[in-house]
């Protein structure tokens, strides 16, 4: 039964054959692609995708029997429809305790993230039409521009922050690893250099800010539980995180439990951040790709933090 699951898993997100090369329907980065960063990382991805097969298959099957309204294959052949993965957040029986073994969030690569980030990628890590389709959701539900009193961070952040053009708030704060990068972001009012591998500790006031976002960069983090805990404490009762994610990433620095499942996957392990760290309303998903097949899926899963929280 483990095997014959593991072939549909195969089949269902056109991962390799754990004999043969790399052809599956993920993509590298674009600034991968694009020569900025080195090409080893590429390459050395197809070790580390071997070695983490397995265990998505045993992630994928545990989930599946958690989500209440899945029958138990629905779930990745869900997430080919258009908006099907707004699904795989309804109604989930959540296990008790917090089910990813740590070694879910080991990476092939190791090294202080500090080196990897060292150089400044000014580049664009999704296409256009996927970066269009995240401006937009955010135009409909950011506070409006100018709104006094109004403070946005942005985890994760760089050159981009991908906000609705001319948006402007009083406090706009960006956390990332390259100042170089932060210091071209024309919305940010402020950054912080900070490794939240190393400290995810958030060094702001709680209840301080209305909106969380954190774009295309949820899989590079190893301490999610205790990050998702910070920007619970750091959200106003009532504030929005909003966690968007497309199906690219850097591989040798994303865990490895995400790049040993795909989309619909993705979708129900953020959930699972929001919802073991506390603090949250129950999560949700949108599908906001917005030429399904032709450009890059653009995912969100986003929790208001709860006025009693
Ligand atoms: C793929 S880029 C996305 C950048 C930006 N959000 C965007 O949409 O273009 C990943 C980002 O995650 C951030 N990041 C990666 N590892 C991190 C870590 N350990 N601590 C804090 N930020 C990290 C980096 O600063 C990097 O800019």
């Amino acid at each position: 039964m483990a095997n014959l699951y593991r072939l549909t898993l195969q089949q269902r997100h056109r991962l390799p054959p754990v004999s043969t090369g790399v052809s599956s329907g993920y993509s590298t980065c674009l600034s991968c692609v694009s020569g900025v960063s080195k090409k080893s990382d590429c390459r050395r991805f197809k070790a580390s995708r071997r070695l983490v097969v397995g265990l998505g298959a045993a992630f994928c099957s545990q989930f599946m029997t958690m989500a209440g309204t899945l029958g138990a294959n629905s779930l990745i052949a869900s997430a080919r429809q258009r908006g099907a993965v707004e699904q795989v957040l309804k109604d989930v029986q959540w296990p008790e305790q917090f089910p990813f073994k740590e070694e879910y969030f080991q990476r092939f690569d190791e090294s202080p993230d500090s080196l990897f980030y060292e150089t400044p990628r000014f580049v664009t890590h999704i296409d256009d039409p996927a970066i269009a389709a995240l401006t937009k959701y955010y135009s409909e539900v950011f506070p409006p521009s100018n709104t006094p009193g109004v403070s946005i961070l942005d985890l994760c952040s760089s050159w981009v922050s991908h906000f609705p053009p001319g948006y402007k708030q009083d406090r706009i704060v960006g956390m990332g690893m390259n100042e170089e990068e932060l210091k071209c972001n024309p919305v940010l009012t402020e950054y912080v250099v900070q490794d939240l591998n190393l400290n995810p500790k958030l060094p702001f006031e709680d209840n301080s800010f209305d909106v969380i976002t954190n774009v295309v960069s949820v899989d590079y983090l190893t301490k999610p539980i205790e990050v998702f805990k910070e920007m619970c404490q750091v959200l106003k009762p009532g504030g929005l995180a909003i966690v968007s994610f497309s199906n690219r990433c850097f591989w040798t620095k994303a865990i490895s439990i995400w790049t040993s499942t795909g989309d619909a996957d993705h979708v129900m392990i953020v959930g699972a951040y929001f919802h073991y760290a506390g603090g949250y309303e129950p999560p949700q998903a949108v599908d906001i790709s917005p030429n399904p097949g032709r450009s890059d899926p653009m995912y969100v899963v986003y929790s208001r933090k709860a006025s009693t929280a």
